[in-house]
């Protein structure tokens, strides 16, 4: 590995979570959430909910993950899911605009939580989404290293208008890909775009021209489709970091095909959170992820610097 790959893999990755204290099903915006199974359960499913956090908490950073927190909020309960809280790349922060009533109390924490980080010197520029356009976050907004692009879900959250705004405030381009199961209502849980190029996906949560966009975008021998099984445990909503790929369920058939990709899969079960639409990757927000034209400046001046030691 040269300098170059090394400032090329920034480390350790970097995600921000918020800790389930106030975590529970307690309304329905999509419709794997039920309030009254929630409430019937009495504390037991929170006490799991908070042990199975715990256990994504410590799989992340025991695989090298630095972690940063925002404060719980009571009266917040989808607070944890912080793949929603925002797009962020090139340490900039596009803050999320929800579509439901019940999360949109969670902007202005949201805000404060990024204030704090922007003035611990993690992201440098925060920017709100204009107002009509919902985007809600990492959850339905992909960053594809390997393509260099964003993938935009749509159809029930986040909406095309937030293209052009994704668009202009990074400066890359923005593919927009229309989900058509409400099961898989944010991107992140249908689809999963790895640092290798491969892709997770499950076909069935997309329209036939979103299927078009992604056949057209990625290899076949890239694509990994999940079966209804393995895309109904969500384990398409992986995090991905080193060669490892931590999720909540995994097929002995869908870990073969990760394995044979050089892939380790670290199981952190995370069912007390499937009750609510979510998995691994919607309880984490990635921080530190560049572009190309971010990275460029250090690569070209490492590339300079071992230039000059080589004749120096
Ligand atoms: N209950 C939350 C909601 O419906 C779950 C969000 C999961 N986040 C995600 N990125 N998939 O908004």
């Amino acid at each position: 590995m040269n300098d170059a790959t090394l400032l090329a893999q920034p480390s350790p990755p970097r995600y921000l979570m918020c800790r389930p204290q106030y975590f529970a099903v307690t309304y329905r915006i999509n419709p794997w959430m039920d309030p009254k199974t929630w409430a019937d359960s009495g504390a037991e499913l929170h006490v799991t909910a908070v042990r199975q956090w715990a256990g994504l908490y410590s799989a992340l950073l025991g695989n090298g993950a630095g972690i940063e927190l925002i404060e719980p909020e009571p009266g917040l309960p989808d607070l944890v899911f912080t793949a929603n809280a925002a797009v962020v790349l090139d340490r900039k922060v596009l803050l999320t605009r929800f579509r439901h009533a019940e999360r949109q109390g969670e902007q202005p924490l949201l805000l404060a939580g990024f204030k704090a980080l922007q003035a611990r010197g993690l992201i440098d520029e925060i920017v709100e989404m204009p107002e009509g356009a919902v985007l809600e976050g990492a959850g339905d907004c992909i960053w594809d290293r390997k393509r260099g692009l964003f993938w935009l879900g749509n159809g029930f959250r986040s909406e095309p208008a937030a293209r052009p705004v994704i668009e202009k405030q990074f400066g890359v381009p923005c593919v927009p890909l229309e989900l058509a199961d409400p099961n898989f209502y944010h991107l992140d849980t249908c689809f999963c775009a790895l640092p290798s190029g491969d892709v997770i996906y499950y076909p069935a949560a997309f329209t036939s021209g979103a299927l078009d966009c992604i056949h057209n975008h990625i290899a076949p021998v890239q694509r990994i489709a999940l079966d209804r099984a393995d895309a109904s445990h969500f384990a398409a909503n992986a995090v991905c970091l080193g060669g490892n790929i931590v999720m909540s369920s995994c097929s002995t058939m869908l870990r073969r095909r990760l394995e044979e990709r050089g892939l380790k899969v670290v199981k952190a079960p995370l069912h007390a959170f499937l009750r609510s639409g979510g998995s691994a990757c919607c309880l984490t927000l990635r921080l530190d992820h560049l572009s190309d034209a971010a990275l460029m400046p250090a690569l070209t001046s490492n590339a300079a610097r071992t230039t000059a030691e080589a004749s120096g």
